[in-house]
C-alpha cells in the first residue's frame, strides 16, 4: 500500500504550485514531510546564496537512490552523480577540466554535425501538411513506438509537428553527449537504429520511468525485489553493458595513442578521453562508472530543456522575429562557430528565461553536513534542503511578471535604469559553486546551436490541435509530445 503511494509515474504540477502556497503561508523556509524524512524547503535568492556561498570542500547533494542501489549490487565506485567526499572531489578535478567553457568550444565542430543530423531526422518524420501518419512512423524503424515512456497519441497527426518529439530529443542528447565524451558517434541519429542502439535507448527510457517510481522508498522497493526495482536493474545493466563496451574500446584506444605519442606538438586539442586517461588518476572501471553516469545526467536534461525553448519560442511570435533577427545578422546561412555565440546576447538571454519557467530539475537539494544555521534557523547536521528552484522562479517578488516569457530581463542593454538585474542567485537551473552541473557548458551549447541550426531552416509556430501539461517525472517535462510545428522559411 505504502509503496504504491509513491509508486507514480509522474507528478503533477500541483505539487510545486503546492509548495508556492506554503511559501506564501509560511514564509521563505518551512519543515516538510517527504515520504519517510523532514526537509527543510527554501525558495529564496537570499537563502540560496547562504547555503550555496558557504558549503564546505565536499558539498553533499542527496543522491538518486536508485542509482547508489545500483551501484551496492553490482560492486560498482559509481561517478560523479552518487558519490562523496574524496572519490567525489578527485573525479570531479579530472573531468571538469575538459568541460570547462574553453575545453567544450573545441567541441563545437562536432556538436554542429550532431545538430545537422538531428535536422535530418526533424525533415524525415514531420507530420505532412494535411496531417496523417509521419513520413517514416513505420515503428521497425525507429525504437519510439514502444517507448514504455509514451502513450500511444492522436496528436501523432497534428501537421508539421515531430510525433514523440521528447523522445527525439533525448537521443539527439545522446548522441551529442557521447560524441563529446568518446569522440565516437554511436548511431543514436540513424535513420534506422541497429538492434543494439534500439535496446540502449529503450533502456535509458526505462531507467528514468522506474528510476523515478523508485524515488521514495528506494531500499524497501530493493528489499521486496519489486516489479519497478527488477526493471530498473535490468535496464541499467543493460546501459552499462552497451555503454561500457564503447567507453572501454575507446580507453583502448586512447592508451595505445598515449603510448605511442612520443612528443605531442601541443597544437590539436587532446579529447575528452584522452585527457582523463592521461591523468592516470581513475582506474579502467571508474572511468568507465563516471562518464556513464556524466552521460546519464546529461539525456533528460538538455532534452526537457530543449523542448520547452521550443515551445515557447514557437508561442511567442515577437521573440522569435528577434532571436531570428539575431541569428540572420551573426550567423546567416553558415554553420554557428564558438566566436559566434559570443555575439548572441538575445539567443543566451532565450535559454536562460526558459530554464527560469522551465527548470528541468525544479527542485535541488543539499545534505547538510554538519549543524549550521539558515535564515536565522538551527539546522541539524544530515538534514536535507530542498532548493525550490520553480517556486523561487515564478515569485513575483523575485521575478517581475513571472510567469511571462520575457528574455530582455536578462539583457543588460536597453533596460530602464531603475529596474534592476535579477539576483544572482535567483537563477540556479545548474546549481552553484563546486558540486554544480559540470555538463553546464555542453548542454548549453548543444542547445544554442541546436536553436540556431533550426532557425536557420525553419519558423516555429505553436499548433492549434493540442497544448502540452508539464509535469515531473524526476524532471520537469512538457511530455512525450510537443505541439510545435516546424515550418519552412
Ligand atoms: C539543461 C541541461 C542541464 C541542466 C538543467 C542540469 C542541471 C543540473 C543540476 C541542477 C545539477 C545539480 C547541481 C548541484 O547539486 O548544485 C546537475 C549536476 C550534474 N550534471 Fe547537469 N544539467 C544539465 C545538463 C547536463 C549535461 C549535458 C551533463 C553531461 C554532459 C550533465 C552532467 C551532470 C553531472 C555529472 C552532475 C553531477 C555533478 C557533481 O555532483 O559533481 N548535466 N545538473
Amino acid at each position: 500500500m505504502i509503496l504504491k503511494k509513491y509508486h507514480r509515474n509522474y507528478i503533477s504540477l500541483s505539487l510545486l504550485f503546492r509548495q508556492r502556497r506554503r511559501h506564501r503561508e509560511f514564509g521563505k523556509i518551512f519543515r516538510e514531510q517527504f515520504g519517510p524524512r523532514q526537509n527543510v524547503v527554501i525558495a529564496d535568492p537570499d537563502l540560496m546564496a547562504e547555503v550555496l556561498r558557504k558549503e564546505g570542500k565536499y558539498p553533499s547533494r542527496p543522491p538518486y537512490e536508485s542509482w547508489v542501489l545500483y551501484n551496492q549490487l553490482r560492486r560498482k565506485d559509481g561517478g560523479l552523480m552518487t558519490s562523496e567526499r574524496e572519490y567525489w572531489k578527485k573525479s570531479r578535478g579530472v573531468l571538469a577540466t575538459k568541460l570547462r567553457p574553453r575545453a567544450v568550444a573545441d567541441y563545437v565542430p562536432i556538436m554542429n554535425e550532431v545538430c545537422s543530423d538531428f535536422l535530418a531526422r526533424i525533415e524525415m518524420l514531420k507530420v505532412p501538411a494535411q496531417g496523417g501518419p509521419a513520413k517514416d512512423s513505420n515503428p521497425h524503424t525507429d525504437s519510439n513506438s514502444e517507448n514504455p515512456d509514451e502513450e500511444a497519441s492522436s496528436h501523432m497527426d497534428a501537421p508539421h509537428t515531430v510525433p514523440r518529439m521528447l523522445n527525439e530529443l533525448n537521443k539527439f542528447s545522446m548522441e551529442t553527449i557521447l560524441y563529446v565524451m568518446l569522440n565516437t558517434r554511436v548511431g543514436c541519429l540513424e535513420a534506422k537504429l541497429s538492434e543494439q542502439v534500439d535496446s540502449f535507448v529503450r533502456s535509458i527510457a526505462r531507467m528514468f520511468l522506474t528510476g523515478h517510481q523508485l524515488m521514495v522508498y528506494a531500499n524497501i522497493h530493493k528489499l521486496l525485489s519489486t516489479r519497478p526495482w527488477r526493471e530498473h536493474v535490468q535496464s541499467m545493466d543493460k546501459i552499462y553493458e552497451f555503454a561500457s563496451h564503447h567507453v572501454n574500446q575507446c580507453i583502448d584506444e586512447v592508451t595505445r595513442e598515449l603510448e605511442s605519442t612520443t612528443c605531442s606538438t601541443g597544437e590539436e586539442p587532446v579529447s575528452f578521453l584522452k585527457y582523463v586517461v592521461g591523468t592516470n588518476q581513475l582506474s579502467r572501471d571508474q572511468i568507465v562508472d563516471n562518464v556513464i553516469e556524466t552521460f546519464m545526467a546529461g539525456i533528460d536534461t538538455t532534452a526537457n530543456a530543449l523542448a520547452f525553448l521550443f515551445y515557447l519560442l514557437s508561442k511567442n511570435e515577437s521573440v522569435q522575429e528577434r532571436l531570428v533577427t539575431e541569428v540572420d545578422n551573426v550567423v546567416g546561412g553558415r554553420t554557428p562557430s564558438s566566436e559566434d555565440l559570443q555575439r548572441m546576447p538575445f539567443l543566451k538571454a532565450c535559454v536562460k528565461e526558459t530554464l527560469r519557467l522551465f527548470p528541468p530539475i525544479p527542485i535541488n537539494a543539499r545534505s547538510t553536513t554538519e549543524d549550521c544555521s539558515l535564515g536565522g534557523y538551527h539546522i541539524p547536521k544530515d538534514t536535507i534542503l530542498m532548493l525550490n528552484l520553480y517556486v523561487m522562479s515564478r515569485d513575483e517578488k523575485v521575478f517581475p511578471n513571472p510567469d511571462e516569457f520575457h528574455p530582455e530581463r536578462w539583457l543588460r542593454e536597453g533596460r530602464d535604469e531603475n529596474e534592476p538585474l535579477p539576483h544572482p542567485f535567483s537563477l540556479l537551473p545548474f546549481g552553484s559553486g563546486v558540486r554544480s552541473c559540470v555538463g553546464r557548458r555542453v548542454a548549453e551549447i548543444q542547445m544554442y546551436l541546436a536553436t540556431i541550426q533550426v532557425l536557420q531552416r525553419y519558423t516555429l509556430k505553436k499548433s492549434d490541435v493540442f497544448d502540452i501539461k508539464p509535469f515531473v517525472r524526476t524532471q520537469l517535462t512538457p511530455g512525450p509530445e510537443l505541439p510545435v510545428m516546424f515550418l519552412e522559411r
